[in-house]
């Protein structure tokens, strides 16, 4: 990377990514063939690949086994087909308020179907309050739950192991969000949850354009695409098992390399040793944007409720502007709404903000830099 730029947009993509993560996808390029479709050494190896990435997804996320963990373009693909397999005609969908689009266009686009959203308000950073409104909100017995474990905003690491237990007692389905989540803090396939969704080219360093779905195994969904899978091919109707029922065409075997030596990194360091780090340069960061006139910082009370995810607004400045002024001058990170309108909504922060994202390779340097770089901008 250019050594000029400071890349603060990990929540987006992260960057760098570990060599031996583009190495598997380089390697994958060079040997991998058809899986399913093809024999042979590189029928072979894609069938390494993508087992090899189901078999660590399982072990990692905690999912009953290889065949629960579900190769997707990304984690709006996982959600969807989550989200429009489980909210069957007319039923009522509970959601916090801190979703991103890949939740709230989904269930959306599901009016046609007489499907209801429910929303758990509560401030930012509110768990006490996030709990009571989703225990009374629970009394009223939808039919499935949708819940970020992470806002991608703010970094607010929701009560969702609380949320899933509540789910578990009321019986109710829960699908969790963890794109934030994924990489950075223990996540799984817990009790009461049905499904996990989460991106793979952020949190678990792999590839853009990849996702994953992993299930806890009890429910079956309905397909969203149908095609070929290499096997079963006289079905006219898609498998019924997991996980081909759910892949239909050829599989991104690259990104599927890269995403297993991603999540192989993760393993490798240690979600304490990235917590800590990310912690650590989190708080550096805090402090900083504090001491800086008309900066509003968007910082939980208690940092260990809060991602490496910051954001911030400068006093009077759209956070658009702002953004493009700092990226001309080096500094990549993102403003606006991140995709996640309702999540400014219930901040009280309709505009957006800047935000800056960190991971285990931002260097303490890094974040110096930035905030003398913040600093200049302001004055300018
Ligand atoms: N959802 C991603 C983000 O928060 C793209 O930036």
């Amino acid at each position: 990377m250019d050594k000029e730029l400071i890349y603060l947009d990990n929540a987006a993509t992260s960057l760098p990514k570990p060599p031996a993560v583009v190495e598997a996808v380089t390697e994958a390029l060079k040997t991998a063939g058809s899986y399913h479709r093809g024999g042979g050494k590189t029928g072979e190896k894609a069938e390494d690949i993508l087992y090899g990435l189901r078999h660590r997804g399982a072990s990692f996320f905690g999912a009953p086994g290889p065949e629960q963990v579900i190769l997707t373009g990304n984690a709006t693909q996982a959600l969807n087909l989550a989200i429009k397999g489980m909210a069957g005609e007319g039923s009522k969908v509970l959601i916090s308020g801190y979703e991103h689009n890949a939740v709230t266009r989904p269930l959306h686009a599901l009016k046609h179907r007489g499907v209801k959203t429910q929303v758990v308000a509560s401030p930012l950073f509110d768990r006490e309050s996030f709990l009571r409104n989703f225990r009374a909100a629970l009394w009223e017995k939808p039919d499935l739950v949708v819940l970020t474990c992470v806002s991608n905003a703010y970094g607010w690491i929701l009560p969702f192991r609380e949320a899933a237990e509540l789910c578990r007692r009321a019986g109710i389905p829960l699908i969790l969000d963890a794109s934030q989540a994924a990489g950075h803090i223990p996540v799984g396939i817990m009790p009461g949850v049905a499904f996990l969704a989460t991106a793979g080219h952020k949190g678990l360093f792999g590839p853009g354009g990849t996702g994953l779905l992993l299930s806890s195994g009890k429910f079956t969904l309905p397909t969203l695409l149908e095609g070929g899978t290499g096997n079963d091919s006289r079905n006219p109707e898609m498998p019924e098992l997991p996980p081909e029922r759910y892949e239909a065409g050829t599989p991104n075997l690259p990104g599927a390399a890269g995403l297993g030596k991603g999540i192989e990194f993760v393993e490798s360091v240690g979600l304490s040793k990235i917590r800590s780090h990310e912690m650590e340069l989190s708080a550096c960061l805090r402090e900083g944007l504090w001491r800086i006139p008309g900066v509003v910082t968007y910082a939980a009370l208690d940092p260990r409720r809060q991602t490496g995810v910051l954001s911030f607004n400068l006093r009077g400045v759209d956070p658009m502007a702002l953004a493009q002024k700092l990226a001309e001058m080096g500094l990549v990170l993102r403003g606006g709404l991140h995709c996640a309108p309702m999540a400014h909504d219930s901040a009280g922060n309709p505009g957006g903000t800047v935000r800056i994202s960190l991971s285990v390779f931002t260097r303490k340097g890094e974040i110096d830099e930035f905030l003398y770089r913040l600093r200049g901008a302001i004055k300018t």
